[in-house]
């Protein structure tokens, strides 16, 4: 089973107040999503491997570390997972960026592809998944499925918030996947959204509806 880590820190958790705020407005929302995002790539990243190079500092030689070469991709679930990137990309700035394009029926609340475009060399870096919402999971475990069936297997999913039934669905299909989140909300409703949440991600974002 892959890990759930609930990136606690107080200033993510303090942010995350004001995005589920109803009246924070499109221009805060995206700014605090991208400062959110910033944060929880320090979190992803905190098992990359290091290696020891020597360097030169002003008094002598002395052996230090470095990240030990690996290749990271970050996959927007657009559109949401968008507004994520930018701030990912402030600590990572090497990092290739792919995207796939999923919108929820909102009848059957199924995910429904219409755009992949990945890096050429996706399969041989962590990929990491990002999405504001993990709601039944459809969304990230078609995303996860697809990238898969193009070969690639280091897989990390972020999201800012979660339902149970989400993570469970996630941890059933993918179990091979850890899980970064910022909350682990309560439940979902009648309609597929998560409660308390934060409402539609992608239209608080970009100011669409
Ligand atoms: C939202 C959200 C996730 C998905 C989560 O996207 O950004 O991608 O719903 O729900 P799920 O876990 O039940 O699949 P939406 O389909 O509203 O598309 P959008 O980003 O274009 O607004
Ligand atoms: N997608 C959203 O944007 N919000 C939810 O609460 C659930 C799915």
């Amino acid at each position: 089973m892959g890990t759930l880590t609930i990136c606690d820190h107080p200033l993510i958790q303090h942010k995350l107040t004001y995005i589920r705020d109803k009246d924070t407005k499109t221009k805060d929302f995206r700014e605090l999503v991208d400062e959110i995002a910033t944060m929880m790539a320090y979190e992803i990243t905190r098992d990359l491997p290091l290696e020891t190079v020597n360097v030169q500092t002003p008094i002598v030689e002395a052996p230090s570390k470095v990240i030990s070469g690996r290749m990271l991709g970050l996959i927007p679930i657009l559109r949401a997972g968008l507004g994520m990137v930018e701030g990912m990309l402030k600590l990572i700035p090497a990092a290739k960026v792919g995207h796939i394009g999923l919108f929820r029926n909102p009848e059957t609340l199924q995910p429904v592809e219409y755009y992949v475009n990945l890096p050429a060399d996706a399969t041989e870096r962590l990929l990491i998944v990002v999405d504001p919402m993990l709601a039944t999971g459809g969304s990230a475990n078609a995303a996860i499925a697809s990238l898969k069936s193009r070969g690639c297997t280091q897989i990390k999913l972020m999201c800012l918030i979660a339902a149970p039934e989400g993570v469970k669905a996630v941890q059933d299909a993918h179990p091979d996947v850890d899980i970064y989140l910022a909350s682990l909300d309560s439940h979902l409703n009648d309609h597929g959204y998560i409660v308390p949440g934060l409402g539609d991600a992608g239209d608080r974002m970009f100011g669409t509806k």
